[in-house]
């Protein structure tokens, strides 16, 4: 059973300049709820009962968010990281929270599927529990020209069902990339990736990245597992305005209340447009 989660919040959100001026990234709205929302309730249906934010500066809104929402069951925990030195930095602020235990990892900006209606994380602690793994990833399939956008994994086969990782590079050009499965925002993790991201140099931006940790652990031998998200599941990022956009429009268009009428109003503006 696993029912811890540490959710990295402390990313600065450059990319989506000037909406992250004073803001989190993860508090920008898609539709209805702020992103990090649908993170959390991901989690809650995925069996997660305690969750430790990793945050930083500016990032007091979402202690604030979470303070006054309805979670009758998930327990919420917050500790910072100091500077931003990278995701492996962000993990490892984690390591008194998770103690012996294996926990997941789920990125702050990152939806699975929409409405957040994902089991990933259900199939991933299966593959981490039957298989003695040291480390599980989602990963989804990315057009080749976008492979150094993300951390790819190379395949070595399948065991008891589940696709066995021997190699992970973190973003590399399309002519280097192993494969086209992109790392896509989940994790599980057994404590020893502390060690790892110890053990792993900063990149020439001064980051430690979580990807290098978990080669390490390929190299020494230890198993990780892939699992694959199905196409209903597919990640929304919100880390750059070309796909907030997009995550946020086909939020509001499958809204329960407003989406009919967005699709409609949509429908008239296309329609003006094409004459
Ligand atoms: C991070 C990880 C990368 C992963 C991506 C999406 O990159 O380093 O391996 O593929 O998230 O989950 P970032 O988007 O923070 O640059």
């Amino acid at each position: 059973m696993i029912r811890s989660a540490v959710v990295p919040v402390a990313g600065l959100g450059t990319r989506l300049l000037p909406a992250t001026r004073s803001q989190p990234k993860e508090m920008l709205p898609v539709a209805r709820k702020p992103v990090v929302e649908y993170v959390i309730d991901e989690l809650a249906a995925n069996g997660i009962e305690q969750i430790l934010f990793v945050t930083g500066r500016n990032k007091t809104s979402i202690e604030d968010h979470f303070d006054l929402g309805e979670s009758a069951v998930t327990k919420f925990f917050y500790t910072r990281q100091g500077s931003p030195r990278g995701l492996g930095d962000a993990v490892l602020a984690a390591e008194h929270f998770a103690g012996d235990d294996p926990f997941v990892v789920a990125l702050g900006d990152s939806i699975l599927g929409l409405h957040a209606k994902s089991q990933a994380v259900s199939r991933m602690i299966e593959v981490f529990e039957h298989n003695a793994a040291a480390c599980v990833v989602a990963v989804e399939e990315v057009p080749l020209a976008e492979t150094g956008q993300y951390g790819i994994v190379a395949p070595s086969g399948v065991e008891n069902g589940a696709v066995r990782v021997a190699h992970l590079i973190e973003k590399p050009g399309p002519e280097k990339a192993p494969s086209r499965l992109a790392i896509a925002g989940r994790y599980i993790f057994s404590p020893r990736i502390f060690a790892e991201i110890r053990r792993v140099e900063a990149d020439q931006r001064g980051e430690i990245q979580l990807t290098d940790a978990i080669e390490r652990m390929c190299t020494a031998g230890l198993r990780v597992y892939a699992v694959q998200l199905t196409p209903e599941e597919r990640r929304y990022d919100v880390g750059n305005f070309a796909s907030y956009f997009e995550a946020f429009v086909e939020f509001a268009l499958a809204d329960p209340v407003h989406g009919a009428e967005l699709q409609e109003m949509l429908r008239k503006k296309f329609e003006v447009l094409a004459v």
